[in-house]
Order: C-alpha cells, then sequence, then structure tokens
C-alpha cells in the first residue's frame, strides 16, 4: 500500500486524495461486515427479550459507517498521519446507535454485550452518569469484534451508542442547531439546551419509575 505520510490535507493533490479515498472504501469492507456482526447480536438479544419477557428493549438501532471524507476530516482534524494506516486509529469508522425504551433497558442491553466473550471491550464512557457540561447523555462503547475472513481474522472496532428515546430526541436535534449554527450557539440557546437536557433526564427518570411499578 501506498504510503502517502503527508499531515496536512491541503498538502495533497487531487491524485493523492483520490488515491486515499480508493483506499478507504477498500477498507471499508471490514467495518461493514463488523457492524453486521453487532446489529445482529443487538437483533439477537432484542427478539430474546420479546419472545422471553414479552417486552422489546430496542426501539430502533441506526448504523453507519464513516464517509472517506469524514475520514479525511476526523485525521487532519486530529493530527493523525492522512494515510490508510493512520484511519486505523480511528474506533468510530463503524457505528451504531441503539435507542431503548427505558434506562434500564440501555444499561442491561450494554451489559449484555459487553459479557459476549467474542468481544473485546476497548472503552466505555458513561455520560448518562456523567453527562457531558452543555448536557449530552449516552452510554458510549467502543468494542472491538472479530470477522472472519476467508485465509484471516481481522479484529475491528466499532462505536456503540446506547440512549433512550428521549435522550435520542434532544442530541439530534442539538447536532441539527450545532450545525446550524456551525458551532457557535448562541448562550440562549446554549442554555435552552441545557435545561431541554434537565426535561428530558426527567422524563426518563419518570418513565423509569412508571416502568418499576408496572414490572414490580
Ligand atoms: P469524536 O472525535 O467526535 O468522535 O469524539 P470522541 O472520540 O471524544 O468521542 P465522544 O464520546 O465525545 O463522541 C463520540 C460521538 O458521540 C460523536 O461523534 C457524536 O455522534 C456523539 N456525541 C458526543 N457528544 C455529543 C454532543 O454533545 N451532541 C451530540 N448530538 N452528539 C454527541
Ligand atoms: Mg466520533
Amino acid at each position: 500500500m501506498k504510503q502517502l505520510p503527508i499531515k496536512n490535507l491541503k498538502e495533497l493533490n487531487i491524485l493523492d486524495i483520490q488515491y486515499l479515498v480508493g483506499e478507504l472504501k477498500t477498507i471499508s469492507l471490514k467495518y461493514r461486515c463488523a457492524l453486521r456482526e453487532i446489529e445482529t447480536k443487538f437483533a439477537i438479544l432484542n427478539d430474546e427479550y420479546k419472545s422471553v419477557h414479552s417486552h422489546n428493549p430496542i426501539e430502533h438501532m441506526k448504523s453507519r459507517i464513516k464517509t472517506p471524507e469524514s475520514i479525511l476530516e476526523k485525521l487532519q482534524r486530529k493530527g493523525l498521519p492522512v494515510t490508510a494506516e493512520g484511519a486505523g486509529e480511528l474506533t468510530d469508522i463503524a457505528g451504531i446507535r441503539v435507542v431503548c425504551s427505558f434506562l434500564s433497558d440501555v444499561y442491561e442491553i450494554a451489559d449484555s454485550i459487553i459479557s459476549q466473550n467474542d468481544l473485546t471491550l476497548i472503552r466505555k464512557s458513561d455520560y448518562i452518569k456523567n453527562p457531558k457540561p452543555h448536557g449530552y447523555r449516552s452510554l458510549h462503547l467502543i468494542v472491538s469484534v472479530p470477522v472472519f475472513f476467508s485465509s484471516k481474522v481481522e479484529n475491528v472496532p466499532v462505536e456503540i451508542q446506547l440512549r433512550t428515546v428521549s435522550m435520542d430526541t434532544w442530541a439530534s436535534l442539538e447536532h441539527k442547531l450545532r450545525y446550524k449554527y456551525n458551532g457557535e450557539m448562541p448562550d440562549d440557546i446554549s442554555d435552552m439546551l441545557l435545561s431541554c437536557a434537565d426535561i428530558t433526564s426527567n422524563l426518563d427518570d419518570k418513565m423509569m419509575s412508571a416502568h418499576d411499578r408496572l414490572f414490580a
């Protein structure tokens, strides 16, 4: 594989960029396969809960592979080598968002996935117990999943974001607003988002109490 040990995307000419985008499209195979493995694991857990406990903890899932353009932008932003090897340092090329009904579902589903012994937990960031200062809440896991190809096994990182429906509503709208404001949100909008984060947290707690009474 050709090496392009250039740190700044602006230093690359159009042919280098076209070459890199081609390389990144090639390596995306293993990320697509890893996502399929992880999606199946969550679908199996949801099916099991549905048939054994008559409760489906997962409302919906959404997965995505980072586009080559977005990988190049992140490498440049993080000061990593703008090469296919540099892309190997990123742990969020494959990502899945798992939106659950209740808070307890988030933790139960996360624990079930983490305990599967073909997966390795690389990092766990609990932004539910420790929300980000501006209000973001979700449970993030980075896991490594083995993908079996015809002549080799590749351990591929996947970013899993688990959250409740209300956390998802907040994060989706906050993302849209932040994008519109180009990262520079006016103070009153930031304050409004923080108070909405409190409301969604309150909502999750209330729904959890109702859930506990119902299933006690
Ligand atoms: P990145 O370089 O952005 O991947 O950050 P990181 O590696 O420190 O990971 P972090 O756990 O902070 O965030 C990973 C992902 O979580 C982001 O790409 C978003 O999808 C989501 N996320 C994190 N913070 C926020 C936030 O404040 N708002 C929204 N809407 N999403 C967020
Ligand atoms: Mg990310």
